[in-house]
């Protein structure tokens, strides 16, 4: 697995870190010698994920807290909340997630028009330009995230109005031993959005759980 690493040490949180999405982004990370805060409504519900990812990865590396914990402790934010609690929770945590950067892999489902802001549009507008929002990981399946055995070939697009923050989460994203695509500004995140429809019948068609997608035609990135 072509892991990309600064060999710095990384704390990054996970907002609704306790659900399918979370958790295998959590132990992806953990692979890449990240440790991971695990956000929740219960803090009991946390701990006790995380005591489970603990012991199939056969080491601390994931504490689990409250979604307030998480998001005032780590240095960078996942958002793995379902859509419906989405913009209630990013409201109350807004002055704890204020001058970090915030991935969102929220998806609206089912996809709505693209006349429709994406969960990420909604984030960014809700917490303003003190917060450095961009969308990533809604291709990316729980199903194959958890399967440690088997190497994942997805690409991770990534959209924010900001390019050092695009930048940053692809440097972070390296860390799971996904490849990060800068995508553009975050508008794109509508049709990332609506590709997990797509997504979701391919799955059928295809008898899988794990669909996804890798961007052909870049040469080597950096
Ligand atoms: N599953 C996938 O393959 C996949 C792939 C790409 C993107 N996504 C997107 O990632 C997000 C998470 O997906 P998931 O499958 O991990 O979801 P999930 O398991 O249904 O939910 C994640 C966590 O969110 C918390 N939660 C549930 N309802 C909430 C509410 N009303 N307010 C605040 N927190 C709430 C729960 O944690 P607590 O009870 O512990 O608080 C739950 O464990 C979704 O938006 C999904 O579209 C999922």
């Amino acid at each position: 697995m072509n892991r990309k690493s600064d060999g710095t040490k990384k704390l990054i949180g996970i907002l609704g870190g306790t659900g399918k999405e979370g958790q295998g982004l959590a132990l992806r990370w953990v692979q890449g010698g990240v440790d991971i805060l695990l956000g929740s409504r219960d803090a009991t519900k946390a701990a006790n994920v995380a005591l489970e990812l603990n012991k199939k990865l056969g080491h601390k590396a994931v504490r689990g807290l409250t979604n307030r914990d998480v998001a005032s402790r780590a240095e960078a934010i996942v958002s793995a909340l379902p859509h419906q609690g989405h913009l209630e929770t990013l409201e109350r945590l807004q002055k704890d997630l204020e001058g970090k950067l915030v991935m969102v892999a929220t998806v609206i489902w089912p996809p709505g028009p693209l006349e429709r802001p994406s969960a990420a549009e909604e984030a960014q507008e809700m917490l303003t330009d003190r917060t450095r929002v961009v969308a990533a990981f809604q291709t990316v399946s729980a199903v194959g995230l958890r399967a440690l055995d088997k190497e994942i070939e997805d690409d991770v697009l990534v959209c924010g109005e900001v390019a050092e923050a695009r930048k940053q989460a692809i440097s972070l994203i390296a860390r799971t031993g996904l490849r990060g695509i800068d995508a553009g500004p975050l508008r794109n995140s509508r049709t990332i959005e609506a590709m997990t429809g797509v997504l979701l019948q391919v799955n059928k068609a295809h008898s899988t759980k794990h669909a996804g997608i890798r961007i052909t035609g870049l040469g080597s990135i950096p």
